[in-house]
């Protein structure tokens, strides 16, 4: 069965995943960013990589439709978000709806969007961490797989609260991946219910 990943940067949670790819036939990256250093992380690993470069498509929906087509040629059982940078249309998040993951940089609902590390220092939060979702429509907002948290610190940093919020996004994104790939997710509603958690 195959795994589709999406990048836009550095790539490490792609790393992670393809460190984990137990069950996993065949993965492809597919990148919106021409120059993104995941790329050459996941052909070191071997893997099929393809740019869909967003600034050569005139809108939003012409990107997604190409992207969409490029995913489809491979059928994946899951569609996995991994620093993908680019705001997917409705259109696009109904057609991989149940099957699109993503990992985020906070404990969802709390702090959505970007400069989560910065906003959780700012807000004085006192517990911070990951979160692995499913995407919907609304951004940063989908059915929760998994969470991480760790404490914040009063020495820590907006790098040093990023660099260990990430240690643990390499943790369970590899996990809900392989949940999912092994049929032990179901949904109920809005509310994921996890069958089998063992590692
Ligand atoms: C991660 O912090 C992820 O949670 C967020 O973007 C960052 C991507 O990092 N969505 P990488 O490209 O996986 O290294």
């Amino acid at each position: 069965e195959s795994l589709v990943i999406l990048i836009s940067g550095r790539g490490s949670n792609m790393q992670s995943l393809l460190e984990a790819r137990a069950q996993i036939d065949r993965v492809t990256v597919i990148s919106s960013n021409p120059d993104a250093m995941g790329l050459e992380t996941a052909r070191n690993y071997g893997v099929e990589t393809i740019v869909i470069d967003h600034r050569s498509y005139p809108d939003r929906q012409a990107f997604d439709t190409a992207l969409a087509e490029c995913i489809d040629a491979y059928q994946p059982k899951l569609v996995a978000l991994a620093g993908f940078m680019r705001i997917l249309s409705d259109r696009f998040v109904q057609r991989y709806q149940g099957r699109l993951m993503n990992i985020h940089p906070s404990l969802l609902p709390a702090l959505p969007g970007l400069g989560t590390h910065a906003r959780a220092l700012q807000e004085g939060i006192k517990i911070h961490g990951c979160t692995v979702h499913f995407v919907t429509p609304q951004l940063d907002h989908g059915p929760i797989v998994i969470q991480a948290a760790i404490p914040v610190l009063p020495s820590d940093t907006e790098e040093t609260l990023a660099t260990r919020v990430l240690q643990q996004e390499h943790l369970i994104y590899p996990l809900a991946v392989r949940w999912f790939m092994e049929d032990r997710i179901i949904m109920n509603e809005n509310h994921v219910e996890v069958l089998d958690s063992s590692i």
